[in-house]
């Protein structure tokens, strides 16, 4: 019998989805597996011998995972005809952009949070004397990998690459790369379950077929010496069974040219000068970048590299020696106009050429690492950079599992943004709330960090205790172990209004430097009243006006500050109707590119710094 339809297909399709939605919320997701090792993170992939495997995908969503057990989605009929038994077919599935969250591409996907699987069909012609590996720029939030029906890899964290080795799984022709990706929430993740941004889910940043051949160079780190403006102090580490090699390093316009031996662990430390004159250090006037090149009999890796130094003297921040304003603004991973997760570098100029029209010289990439992009472009434009792992409010201090992924956030970082010379603070956490367990494990997160990056300042944004009386200051145990102060303040939004910033001075005892790392007011773009009305761009301008007073005349000094936030940005915890809708308006430009008044405030105050 015919099945005549009661309600339209789109009606049936918005009650699917509402009705997955639940599920989603409801099914719990127990995907203990055991993992291939990941090979530690290839560095610099664009430089490398790559395919691209970004594109179309197909895609089936898997609420309830049913995908997952045994005869998971990844294992595809191998005959398949009019009597094959089976349930799901990529061939005949829907379809999705990758890199790209799924979020924005589709209306009934927007709300989705959950598990879905996404297939890559390739043509490929490996080489009996090569090796190959499949880069992921960011998966958000729980990946696992299969080639040609086999697991070869899985990643937790939705913000860091990943690449896995499919030398084995590869076939001559047709190949299969399906992806399980699960962005639910979790209480022991890295973030955890609530923040204040918009959960974009799936293959969110470039996915490349990397040949390498059988002994490569893996990673390298090539960066001036902390403290010093000539001696470049670094390391090149090959993968591979004839790891003691030569590996050549050379910057022509420089004329440096070194050899050195890697040990039987592929490792090898470089240590060479600058030349005493004609260089040219990187800094936001002179964004210089050197062409850099390390070989091997069988690899070759180039880079653009520059060379700064940046270091602290009691209140002040130096780069290159100098003291340094850090004129800054915070920014979300998430495009201009059509405000989804960016993964290429001409959304991320967009927003950079935005804070570059604020006159800033530092941007805060918040709350989570950015595509690399956005990093790498900042890096020719001159705009430093502060990166953070998503340390963010109460995630579970005590659960070793939720510190080894921190942990592996973390390393992954730093492992893929150690030459870029924009980089000048690694921030561990923002807003986590004072207690013995948090301050334990950001402590091990902050001697991890200086023992793999000693050149590089080491921050996070704190809490303020106190929020009554009129003289402010912050009181974080972790003052003492970090190289820059950052605090959040929100006097004259959630303290108060504007009103109190007039009342209100500080006083912090710390001789170290003061960055604020968050001060905001929201506002909606174009709604205009009284400067006492909240959401009006008057209002948010007057708070502008009110705190850089403030900051001028009732604050110690500062080093610098990145107000929040350049651009209105999606949030779930943002829905006032007809204000805020599901965004956070605190954006100093509107999620449509509008400037609002408040913009024009902050300009004029750092064209004068
Ligand atoms: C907090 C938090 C931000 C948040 C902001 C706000 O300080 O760090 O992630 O968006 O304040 O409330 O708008």
């Amino acid at each position: 019998m015919k099945h005549t339809p009661i309600f339209s297909s789109h009606f049936q399709n918005s009650v699917r989805v509402a009705v997955l939605f639940f599920i989603a919320l409801t099914a719990t997701c127990s995907y203990a597996q055991t993992t291939p090792s990941l090979l530690p993170l290839i560095q610099n992939p664009d430089s490398r011998h790559c395919q691209t495997l970004d594109g179309r995908w197909s895609y089936i969503l898997d609420p309830m995972n049913n995908g997952v057990s045994k005869n998971g989605y990844f294992k595809e009929p191998t005959v398949d005809n009019k009597t094959t038994f089976k349930e799901y077919d990529f061939s005949t599935s829907p379809m999705l952009n990758v890199p790209g969250d799924w979020n924005t591409q589709k209306a009934e996907l927007m709300n989705y949070e959950g598990s879905m699987w996404l297939k890559k069909a390739f043509l490929f012609h490996p080489q009996p004397d090569k090796r190959y590996f499949i880069y992921f720029g960011a998966v958000n939030y729980h990946a696992v990998v299969y080639v040609n029906g086999i697991k070869v890899g899985e990643h937790i964290g939705g913000f860091t690459p990943f690449n896995v080795d499919v030398t084995s799984q590869l076939k001559e022709g047709d190949n299969s790369l399906i992806v399980w990706v699960n962005d639910t929430r979790e209480a022991d993740g890295v973030p955890t379950l609530k923040y204040d941004w918009f959960n974009y889910g799936g293959i969110t940043r470039k996915v490349r077929l990397i040949t390498e051949p059988a002994t490569f160079i893996q990673t390298y780190k090539v960066q001036l010496q902390k403290g010093s403006l000539r001696q470049i102090a670094g390391y090149v580490k090959i993968d591979g069974a004839s790891a003691s090699q030569s590996v050549t390093l050379t910057i022509p316009e420089l004329k440096i040219k070194q050899t050195v031996t890697t040990n039987n662990e592929g490792y090898a430390t470089i240590n060479t000068e600058l030349p005493a004159k004609n260089v040219t250090l990187w800094s936001p006037d002179t964004p210089k970048l050197y062409t850099v090149t390390l070989s091997t009999l069988t690899d070759t890796v180039t880079d653009k590299i520059g060379f700064r130094s940046i270091e602290t003297r009691g209140h002040d921040i130096l780069l290159n020696g100098k003291p340094i304003f850090l004129k800054g603004i915070s920014i979300h991973d998430e495009a201009a106009y059509r405000n989804g997760r960016i993964f290429s570098a001409s959304e991320s100029r967009t927003l950079l050429t935005w804070a570059k029209e604020l006159g800033c010289n530092y941007v805060r990439l918040a709350h989570y690492p950015h595509n690399e992009a956005m990093v790498r472009t900042a890096e020719k434009m001159g705009i430093l950079v502060w990166e953070e792992v998503p340390n963010y409010w109460d995630i579970q201090w005590n659960n070793p599992t939720t510190y080894a992924n921190s942990l592996n956030q973390l390393s992954e970082m730093i492992s893929r943004d150690q030459n870029r010379a924009n980089v000048i603070i690694w921030s561990m956490a923002n807003e986590t709330p004072q207690t013995e367990a948090r301050n334990a494990f950001l402590t091990k997160l902050v001697n991890y960090t200086r023992a793999q990056d000693d050149t590089r300042l080491i921050s996070m944004a704190m809490l303020r205790g106190d929020k009554s009386h009129n003289i402010l200051s912050v009181n974080d145990s972790m003052m003492s172990k970090v190289d820059v102060v950052s605090f959040n303040e929100y006097v004259g939004w959630y303290e108060g209004d504007n009103s109190r910033i007039d009342q209100v001075s500080w006083q912090i005892d710390v001789n170290k430097p003061l960055i604020i790392s968050e001060l905001g007011a929201g506002a909606v773009a174009g709604l205009h009243g009284d400067a006492s009305e909240r959401w009006t761009e008057e209002y948010q301008a007057e708070f502008y006006r009110k705190t850089l007073k403030m900051i001028d005349e009732r604050m110690p000094k500062i080093a610098g500050m990145t107000p929040w936030i350049l651009k209105d940005f999606r949030s779930p915890l943002r829905e006032l109707p007809r204000i805020q809708d599901g965004f956070n308006r605190k954006g100093l430009i509107s999620d449509q590119g509008q400037k609002k008044e408040a913009f024009y405030v902050l300009q004029a105050w750092y064209k004068n710094k």
